[in-house]
């Protein structure tokens, strides 16, 4: 089994890499590999919309989002941690998310998906809220833990004080092992779920 882990920190060792560690810690115990990926200063820009990926099945911008849509195609889970910026997720995040999940057109249902908001103060349950949007969208399901996924901390580091956000990544860590076996083993038992033709609601036609 395989993670494809998303560190939407630019700072390369701050607090979101710590929440990170702490991750990787678990899986590794676990068994599970993990494919980790930081975005840190790249200049990953938003998507345009100008609808090339609907005929080519990838974006028109030839940076990293691409590479990862193939690493995540093959994959069992997805994690996203991202530092709280204005109360959001941090610009950068957005702007591969809304690529990485539009440009894609492979199965994505039961992949298992969990979003971290890592702020000083405020913002991460609205952060915490926005980034697990990607998941509920795509028929992934979310593994969660004891309390919101959010991590404390302002300068580098400083995460390291914050005990219950640690101990709740690595319990949302360890749920998420288990719901990846057990989606193997359930499409294994019963196959996924039967597929309607999509439709859209009757204004945009
Ligand atoms: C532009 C900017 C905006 C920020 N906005 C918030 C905010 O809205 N709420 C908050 O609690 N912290 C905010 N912070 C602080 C960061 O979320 C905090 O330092 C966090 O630990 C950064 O994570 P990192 O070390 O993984 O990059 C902001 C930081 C920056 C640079």
């Amino acid at each position: 089994m395989k993670v494809l882990i998303i560190n939407g920190s630019p700072r390369l060792n701050g607090n979101s890499s710590k929440l990170t560690d702490e991750l990787i810690g678990i899986f590794d115990k676990e068994g599970v590999e993990v494919d980790l990926y930081q975005i840190g200063a790249k200049a990953i820009r938003g998507c345009m919309a100008c609808g090339y990926c609907h005929e080519h099945g990838e974006c028109v911008f030839k940076d990293d989002v691409n590479d990862l849509s193939k690493r995540f195609e093959n994959e069992d889970g997805l994690i996203v941690i991202s530092p709280v910026y204005y109360g959001s997720a941090n610009g950068s995040v957005i702007s591969l998310l809304d690529r990485l999940f539009y440009s894609s057109h492979f199965d994505k249902r039961f992949k298992v998906g969990a979003a971290f908001a890592i702020a000083r103060r405020a913002g991460t349950t609205a952060t915490f809220d926005e980034l697990n949007k990607y998941f509920t969208i795509s028929q992934m399901p979310i593994a969660s833990g004891r309390y919101w996924n959010n991590g404390f901390g302002r300068e580098q580091g400083q995460i390291e004080k914050d005990e219950e956000g640690l101990q709740n990544a690595r319990v949302v860590a360890r749920n998420m092992v288990f719901l990846m076996k057990a989606v193997k083993d359930a499409k294994e038992k019963y196959g996924l779920p039967e597929m309607e033709e999509t439709k859209f609601t009757h204004f945009i036609k």
